[in-house]
């Protein structure tokens, strides 16, 4: 294949998911089998590539069973940032310095793997990029667990996230029947502001198992004492109660439940605070209010979005084919765009990558529709498993190396290479 001119750049941003590196692989196969001279990673996004930060991959990833293991290695390969740009007109300088740096490494194509802040990035260098006359071309590749992108159907690494929390929801709920005793488990599953995963929590109901017995999204205001006689009134029929809970779940005056408690602001760029503690603030007034009531919070917390143990197949299959699919398009001069996944059919599932204006993406949040959450607010639909469920199929077997899966490591992460 013709030798593509200058040189290409990838970087990972925001949270990780197990299946992140699948797209990172994507991007690099596809541009070395396209005939890339070198593919740069930013180690920490465009923050370390602010500090020059880079590493050239092929000195990392040196040969096709390194491909392999990269793809089921959990968590950004080469480090990730939450940073938000400024906005060009606020600060040129900043993009005056990211475009020399560019243009030191000969880069013309950017890749940039992330979610929603990623795409940020992607719309501002794109639009610098065309205001100034550069030929660099932007791509943005689709990541989040929280599947809150819009436009795509869904984002890889939903899927596996999906897939460890309806698994493990399945083994909760078993382990909440062990004692004859009255008690509550609350399962606290991330998202933010989208409850796409509390909602994959019902994903566990099937043949074997009764699923849990209710979830709360963040889509609806979440009422602390309605809450308290739900529970109540399940425990007039059954022992054993498990809720799953989104971490981003508010009540009316606007606060996030876990803000009813102490703890944690930490905030990031984006402005983001760090959501965590719902289901023990919930567990603890249940235990005070209920006496004999047994409680456990179980905070699902990274666990949730770095299982490459238990990665869907079709998750990071999809992974990987977005990372091509992006390099393909870029190659081909489209600049400022997404990649998203089209939905053919549910069954047989079938989904194609297309491509799509990124500006239309960045920074709007794709939420679950009221319409595939109950008329309770306290489970979601069949239309809601119906769309999840084939996003959840198949699995890829870990390498295991004595008795543990085996990772790609990438050893200069924290220091540039
Ligand atoms: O990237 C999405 C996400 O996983 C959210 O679901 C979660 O609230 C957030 O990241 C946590 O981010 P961090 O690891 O930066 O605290």
């Amino acid at each position: 294949m013709a030798q593509v001119m200058g040189n290409v750049i990838v970087g990972q941003s925001g949270g990780p998911t197990a299946v992140i590196n699948s797209s990172l692989a994507g991007v690099y196969k596809t541009a070395r089998d396209r005939g890339a001279r070198k593919v740069f990673g930013m180690l920490h996004g465009i923050q370390g590539l602010l500090e020059e930060r880079v590493a050239d991959l092929s000195k990392h990833i040196r040969s096709d069973l390194d491909i392999d293991l990269l793809k089921r290695t959990p968590s950004s390969f080469l480090g990730s940032c939450r940073y938000k740009l400024p906005e060009i007109k606020d600060n040129q300088e900043i993009y005056d310095k990211i475009f020399a740096i560019l243009d030191k490494l000969e880069i013309e194509y950017f890749f940039y793997i992330g979610g929603n802040d990623s795409m940020d990035t992607i719309k501002k260098l794109s639009d610098y990029a065309i205001l100034n006359g550069s030929r660099i071309r932007f791509m943005g590749v689709p990541k989040t667990i929280d599947n809150d992108l819009a436009v795509t159907d869904h984002t890889p690494g939903f899927g596996s996230a999906a897939k460890y929390i309806a698994s493990i929801t399945k083994e909760v709920i078993r382990d909440g029947l062990v004692y004859d005793q009255q008690n509550v488990t609350l399962l606290e599953i991330m998202g933010r502001n989208a409850g796409w995963l509390t909602g994959a929590a019902a994903l566990a109901k099937g043949e074997d198992c009764e699923g849990p017995d209710m979830m709360f999204l963040p889509e609806l205001i979440f009422d602390v004492e309605k809450f308290m006689n739900q529970v109540a009134e399940i425990h007039k029929v059954k022992k054993s109660v498990v809720i799953a809970i989104s971490e981003g779940v508010k009540v009316a005056d606007g606060r996030y439940v876990c803000e009813l408690t102490d703890n944690i602001d930490f905030v990031d760029a984006f402005g983001h605070r760090q959501l965590t503690g719902t289901a023990r603030y919930l567990a603890e007034k249940i235990s005070k209010e209920v006496p004999g009531c047994k409680t456990r919070a179980i905070e699902f917390n990274s666990l949730q979005r770095c299982a490459s143990h238990i990665v869907g197949r079709v998750d990071i299959t999809e992974a990987y084919q977005v990372g091509g699919a992006a390099v393909k398009a870029a190659f081909e001069g489209e600049t400022g765009k997404m990649i998203i996944l089209k939905r053919v059919s549910d069954d047989p599932y079938l989904c194609v990558t297309d491509i799509y204006d990124v500006h239309k993406i960045a920074n709007v949040e794709k939420k679950v529709p009221r319409e595939w959450i109950n008329e309770e607010g306290n489970y979601v639909t069949q239309a809601f498993i119906n769309y999840v469920r084939p996003l959840i199929q198949a699995e890829l077997t870990p390498m295991m190396v004595d008795g543990l899966p085996r990772h790609l490591r990438l050893d200069d992460i924290s220091y540039g290479g």
